[in-house]
């Protein structure tokens, strides 16, 4: 079962505060910085599209690729000329097209658990970037996991139809380098009047840097630059998400 399905009815109102303006505007800037002439870009991961659509409004021509239809109908809805959105799995997808950057943002690295999955996403990126192509991801970072560790936490959100209370509990895997996050989803629909509860399992895999230099290496990139998402700051154990910038050689 694919956890994004559910989760995509309610995603954009999750994260109805994530500043995605702002989080584009820096990938913007990343862009700007490592390869101006960037016009093509394939995103890994796209979810309901909203950095997409984003980046489309900035003139650049966006192909967005996820795992959940329903992600991608969500996506669909905020389509332009600029975007184009298509089922596919990142560590398995395959175009004939070459892009000048391929981005992958909000984690979907970590979603790749295994060393294998995580192989198989660089070959992709790889795959469908020109030469001196950028690749940028985030992830969590394994020295911030490690020091700080993850704590329960909840969340309350709503508007005019739902309001969706989030639980969250975690639990590490020190030795394959996951965090299990467990989510109880309470959906309270305020026009029906109608519970619905989920439980979801999100499997979370935390990168160090030595193995994302590994992973570069054998996929035929340079690690041009990483630091704490966002920010900016040098990367520590204060940076949960980090962003790496990878330049195929
Ligand atoms: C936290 S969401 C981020 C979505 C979007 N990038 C954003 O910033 O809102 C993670 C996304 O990764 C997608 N995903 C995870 N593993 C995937 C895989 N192997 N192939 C394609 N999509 C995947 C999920 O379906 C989900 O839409």
């Amino acid at each position: 079962m694919n956890v994004f399905n559910d989760y995509s009815r309610y995603y954009d109102l999750l994260y109805q505060d994530k500043d995605y303006e702002a989080e584009t505007s820096y990938i913007i800037d990343l862009i700007n910085k490592y390869h101006k002439n960037t016009r093509d870009i394939l995103e890994l991961g796209c979810g309901t599209g909203k950095h997409a659509s984003i980046l489309a409004q900035n003139n650049f021509k966006i192909h967005g690729i996820d795992l959940s239809r329903q992600m991608l109908e969500i996506a669909n809805q905020k389509s332009n000329p600029n975007t184009s959105f298509a089922f596919g799995d990142v560590r398995s997808y395959r175009i004939n097209k070459k892009f000048d950057c391929v981005i992958s943002l909000f984690h979907v690295a970590s979603y790749q658990n295994t060393n294998e999955d995580l192989d198989n996403f660089f070959s992709t990126a790889n795959e469908h970037l020109k030469s001196n192509g950028i690749f940028i991801f985030d992830a969590w970072y394994g020295p911030a996991v490690l020091t700080q560790l993850p704590e329960s936490r909840s969340k309350t959100l709503e508007n005019n139809q739902l309001k969706i209370t989030r639980n969250a509990f975690s639990e590490v895997d020190f030795n394959e380098n996951i965090v299990k996050v467990n989510y109880e989803i309470d959906i309270f629909d305020k026009i029906n009047n109608l519970h619905h509860k989920l439980t979801e399992t999100h499997n979370m895999r935390y990168l160090f840097l030595n193995e994302v230099k590994m992973l570069a290496k054998k996929h035929h990139f340079d690690l041009i630059d990483y630091h704490q998402f966002l920010t900016q700051q040098h990367a520590s154990k204060e940076s949960w998400g980090v962003c790496f910038i990878l330049k195929k050689i």
